[in-house]
Parts: structure tokens; sequence; C-alpha cells
């Protein structure tokens, strides 16, 4: 066992090191760089949708809350997010002309497997987007895109969203460039941006690892944690709080950043850190004065941010390397996961077999 994790103390901090691998592993044919065009011919037989569902569970749900954000921007397509075990009952309205995409890493979730029948049984197309072939999923949608992470041995998800990220990047791309709805500048600068991620994201993961390292010493201790964005920092802090209540066992909440001042801020106290995503974009202002209002309850904040936002009125600073646009995510994605991991481990948790938890829950 000790070998197959490659040296690493587990599986999940091994995961986390393969994300630049797995990103390039992503992108291996499918960007015609000369025609600055995406190849996704498993596409090619679906008309564009005039609304795309997205349905998964668990962190594949988090993946499609951030794909939604690619889809309305680029594509211009409108989009619906939504948790499997929600949608299969409800009665959801769906147009001959809707799309339905299914995200699981396994392939074998329960819950998103009853989706599909049930889309596929009214007619509606449904594309999978997984990481296993010949799972159920992929066995029975009308068409897969399969993510080239290999396979996740750790229960907690962390290369297979990367994974799902890229290709919910492309497809956002792809579906933008056959409408011809995407500036031109956009289009160059995200497939740049993307090519240029794997050596990027090397050479930054030991510098985050530290860091994260440092926090769990100081932030161990507590027994609760906001995580929270807006705009493609929204779903990140999700995940960032899924992640750690996963694997140390800390509640923890994600939270659209602008929503804290509706209920939850009420829990702020100087025992409850809150963790803020806040990339130098246009989204900044409004989330350093969500910052600004955790702290005037006193509550710490550790900003994961960039040098450009010229933020230092927090308690801890982790300040990430800048690439372009929403491709922030990719480095800000292994940050929330390190974090976690250090954290869990310092607190001595199982971290590869979290407590009641499946790697794959095929049982509704
Ligand atoms: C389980 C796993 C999660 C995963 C979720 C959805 O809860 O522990 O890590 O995100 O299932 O799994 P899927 O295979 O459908 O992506």
């Amino acid at each position: 066992q000790a070998a197959s994790k490659g040296g690493f103390k587990h599986f999940m901090l091994k995961e986390i090191f393969e994300q630049p691998k797995v990103i390039s592993d992503c992108l291996v044919g499918r960007i015609d760089k000369g025609k600055s065009e995406v190849k996704l011919p498993e596409l090619n037989e679906f008309p564009t949708p005039e609304r795309l569902h997205i349905v998964a569970c668990g962190t594949s749900y988090n993946a499609g809350l951030w794909g939604q954000h690619l889809f309305e921007s680029w594509a211009k397509i409108p989009v619906t997010v939504e948790i499997a075990s929600e949608f299969r009952y409800r009665d959801v309205i769906l147009n001959k002309n809707d799309l339905v995409l299914v995200i699981s890493q396994s392939g074998e979730t329960a819950d998103t497997l009853a989706c599909l029948r049930l889309v596929k049984s009214k007619g509606i197309p449904v594309v999978a987007l997984t990481n296993v072939v010949g799972s159920s999923i992929a066995r029975e949608a009308n068409a897969s895109i399969y993510t080239q992470a290999g396979p996740e041995i750790s229960v907690a998800s962390t290369k297979a969203m990367t994974s799902q990220m890229i290709l919910l990047s492309l497809m956002a791309l792809y579906f933008a460039k056959r409408q011809n709805n995407l500036d031109k500048d956009i289009l160059k600068n995200a497939l740049e941006g993307l090519s240029s991620l794997e050596p990027e994201l090397n050479k930054v993961l030991p510098k985050l690892r530290e860091k994260a390292q440092e926090l769990a010493l100081l932030y161990s201790g507590a027994r609760s944690f906001f995580f929270l964005g807006r705009g493609v920092c929204y779903p990140l802090a999700e995940e960032g709080a899924l992640k750690l209540k996963e694997l140390s066992y800390i509640h923890a909440e994600g939270y659209a950043a602008g929503e804290m001042k509706h209920g939850p801020i009420a829990l702020i106290d100087q025992d409850f850190p809150t963790f803020a995503l806040a990339f130098n974009d246009s989204l900044f202002p409004k989330v350093k004065s969500n910052i600004e209002e955790v702290q005037a309850r006193q509550g710490k904040v550790i900003a994961l941010t960039h040098e450009k936002t010229s933020l230092t009125t927090v308690d801890n600073l982790w300040i990430i390397p800048e690439v372009w646009g929403v491709l922030n995510s990719f480095i800000a994605l292994p940050a929330l996961q390190l974090f976690s991991y250090e954290v869990a481990d310092y607190l001595g948790k199982d971290v590869d077999q979290p407590r009641n938890l499946a790697k794959s829950v095929t049982v509704e």
C-alpha cells in the first residue's frame, strides 16, 4: 500500500499532487490551437440546448455549480444545477430542446443514475461526465465524456473535481464557439490559460502545502468554520466547507458571501473563523466588505487572495499566484483541499477513510 501511495502519507495527498497531470491528461486531444477550437466530438450530435440542466451529488454537484457560470457567461446557455436526490422527486419541467448533463466521478451514484433514467424516459437526451468507463451512468447515457482523472482512492474527492471543472470549461467553450457567442480574446485567453495550468500548478503546489500546514496549526482547534465566496468562488467555498467537514469533522458551512447578513452572521464571534475566497476580480470590493462585516463581529479571517487586491487587514493572508480569470479556481481548489487535509492530519483523523462515508453511494 505504501508503494501505491507513491511516497505520500495518504492517497488524498497523492491525488491532490496528481492534479497538474490530470489537467494535462484532460486536455489531450481536446484543443486545436491553430483553429482556436475545442474538440468534443461526443457533443457533435446534440444541438445547442435551449436550457442545460446539470444534475449531480456531493463534490460533483459543486463542480456543476462552478460550471454554471461558464455556460452562462461564455456560451450564453441558461443553466440550472440540481441535487440529484431532489431533482428525481420534483415535477421538473423539461422541454424537448433541453439537455441534461449528469456529473458523476464513479458513474454509479444511485440518485444520479435514477435521474438519468427518469430524464431518458421523458425523451430528453442525457450526456454523462464521468471518470469510469463502463460504469452504469456511462453505459446508459446518450453520450459520455470521460474525465481523465485516473482511479481516485481517497473517499474525499479531489482530482476528480478538477478534472470535471476542466471538462466543463471545455464544454462551455465548445458551445460558445459553435454559436459564435464568444469574444475572441476570451477564447484565446481561456485556451492558453488552460494549457499553462499544469506547469503553474506544479510550481505552486508545494508552497500551498506549506501554507496549509501553517494554517492547520493555527485553526485546528476551531469547532466551526465559514467558507465564503461570490461568483465562481461560491461553489469553491461550498467545496472547501464540504472537505473540512468530511475529513476533520469540524462543522463548516459554505456560504454565498452576500447572504451572510441574512442570518448566518449571527453566529460569528472570536471562536468562529471564516475562510474567505477573495480573487482579484470585479466582485472583490463586495467580498472585501463582507470580510469587514465578519471582522466587525470579532470573527477571525483567513483570506485566499491575489497580490493585486492589496488586501492586508485579515488575520491570515494566503496569497496565491494569479492566472487568467476563472482559471484562478484551479489554484484555489487545491489550496482548499490541502487546508482540510492538513487540519485533518494534524487532528489525527483517518484522512483516506473518513467515518460514515463511502466512496460511491450506490443505494438511495
Ligand atoms: C460520495 C463521495 C463524494 C462524491 C459523491 C458523488 O458521497 O464520498 O466524494 O462527491 O459521492 O459521487 P460521484 O461518484 O457521483 O461523483
